[in-house]
């Protein structure tokens, strides 16, 4: 693949969404080919698998194995139709959550296996990982107050989140690519800066701009 594949992962408002966003600015003000995107639903097959998963209004429950299969068939969608494309052509993809959100949602903040969530992904993904991933470390208790109308899986609650906090924090001490941010406090601005300067310790040719 020549591109470059950056995600973002935390818990639920801890501002992933901007830092995605102003990434993908800087580089395309760089005139660097970018694509953002987002999990779940940066396809047309997963704005409906979204639905599915997120909406609260009264459908009968999802088991875990139909939530686990259908994040990762909005993956699969994902993949195949955007992110690989995107790599194959030399883009930068920047993605707003990817693989390691269903290891600590559907996996550690529920007590499953992480390991065969993990196998599920790989069949989705095509193996396809990110080159780095940033992990916006806010404890969720900061996050809550940030989250407006919470969706299904916000719902679950302060315990939840602490959970998937500390799902994180293990893949952080588990897989290398994994960057934790201490970002608590920080302004948007200053998070941007701390990630942007990881990005060209990495990449230096990102700097120069797309030739
Ligand atoms: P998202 O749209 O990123 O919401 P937010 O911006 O509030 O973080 O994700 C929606 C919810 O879906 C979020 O609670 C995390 C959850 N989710 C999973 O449980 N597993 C997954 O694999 C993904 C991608 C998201």
């Amino acid at each position: 693949m020549r591109g470059l594949f950056i995600s973002f992962e935390g818990c639920d408002g801890v501002g992933k969404t901007t830092q995605a966003r102003l990434l993908a600015s800087r580089l395309r003000a760089l005139n660097h080919d970018v694509v953002l995107t987002r999990e779940p639903g940066g396809t047309q097959v997963g704005l409906a698998i979204r639905q599915w998963l997120l909406d609260s209004s009264g459908q009968e429950p999802l088991t875990w194995e139909a939530e686990v299969l259908l994040l990762a068939a909005d993956r699969a969608q994902h993949v195949n139709n955007v992110i690989k494309p995107a790599l194959e052509r030399g883009a930068i993809v920047v993605s707003d959550r990817y693989v390691d959100s269903s290891l600590v949602y559907q996996g550690w903040a529920v007590d499953r296996p992480v390991d065969m969530v993990r196998e599920i992904n790989r069949f989705a993904t095509q193996g396809i990982v990110p080159d780095i991933t940033f992990f916006l470390a806010v404890p969720p208790e900061e996050c809550f107050g940030r989250l407006n109308e919470a969706d299904k899986i916000e719902q679950r609650g302060l315990t939840f989140q602490r959970k998937v906090y500390e799902g994180y924090r293990t893949l952080v001490r588990e897989i290398p690519r994994l960057r934790s941010l201490n970002v608590a406090g920080e302004s948007a601005e200053a998070v941007a800066a701390q990630i942007w300067d990881d990005c060209l310790k990495h990449w230096p040719w990102l700097a120069q701009g797309a030739r």
